[in-house]
């Protein structure tokens, strides 16, 4: 039974901690030395908690760390789930769960993603406004369970408008120059063809990648709202004249990382209730 499985492991994180965390936030490739940063950290590795999943990519740590950021009680997965790993969708989106019956109400979801936008340049962020599931496969397939959510959850705002607003404010306010737009979701683990890169384009797709839609979708299910960050690590396939590698996605996010540590914290500070 799933609920008793969120159950077991919520028990387990929760009776290691002293105050109730609000905000979720899962870190991606190269992006999860945000957590370094949470003050009196409780570091929980994802191996010890009952049922979760172990994190198999280098660039990820595998932990949560729990604590205080700018002044807000926050858990953070440093490393997440990749549905290309071979784990189901539901074994992704288990830590979203456990986010929620911890008393997570915000979810900041971050990821690498290749640029699909032209206009966009390698070591942007961008503010997803909307995703696009490509991954031919949904976290929410199977029996639903009314306690968790909605059997036909709405997604027409599944990245919450107040938030989206936030971070345009909050961009302005640090002169930081952001993009925003379209995540694609898909399954990898090879990068896109160009070709794909062109279809993904005229489907409206700005960036891409291998995370998050999962992850949303579950959030979304368990009425959390939802601020999605990209770093476009590179552009996507075919646009430039060279191969694509996972050293200069994780080169390019060490690249841009002050400025994304820097964003964060600003939302963090100013998180509207
Ligand atoms: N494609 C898919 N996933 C990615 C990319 C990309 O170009 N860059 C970082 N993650």
């Amino acid at each position: 039974m799933v609920q008793t499985k969120i159950k077991e492991a919520s028990s387990f994180i929760r009776e290691q901690l002293t105050h109730q965390p609000t905000v979720g936030l899962i870190l991606g490739s190269g992006l999860g030395v945000l957590a370094d940063e949470i003050q009196n950290p409780v570091t929980i590795a994802y191996k010890e908690i009952p049922h979760f999943p172990e994190s198999t990519v280098s660039g990820h740590k595998g932990q949560l760390v729990i604590g205080e950021l700018e002044g807000r009680q926050v858990i953070a997965m440093q490393g997440r789930f990749h549905y290309y790993e071979g784990y189901s969708m539901q074994q992704v989106t288990f830590p979203v769960r456990v986010m929620k019956e911890l008393g997570v109400e915000t979810l900041f979801v971050t990821n690498a993603a290749g640029g699909i936008n032209e206009t966009f340049q390698p070591g942007n962020l961008m503010i997803i406004t909307d995703h696009i599931n490509n991954m031919g496969n949904s976290p929410l397939i199977g029996p639903n369970d009314e306690d968790l959510g909605p059997r036909f959850p709405d997604m027409s705002e599944a990245y919450d408008r107040d938030l989206i607003q936030h971070a345009h404010q909050s961009a302005e306010r640090l002169n930081l120059k952001v993009q925003q737009g379209v995540y694609v979701g898909n399954t990898g683990p090879a990068y896109e063809t160009g070709a794909e890169v062109r279809m993904l384009r005229t489907l409206g797709g700005d960036a891409v990648g291998m995370s998050t839609v999962p992850e949303v979708m579950v959030a979304n299910h368990s009425g959390m709202r939802v601020l999605g960050i990209s770093c476009i690590s590179n552009m996507a396939a075919g646009i430039l004249d060279q191969p694509l590698t996972h050293e200069e996605v994780i080169d390019t996010t060490a690249q841009v990382r002050e400025d994304f540590l820097g964003f964060v914290k600003d939302l963090l500070r100013g998180l509207p209730a």
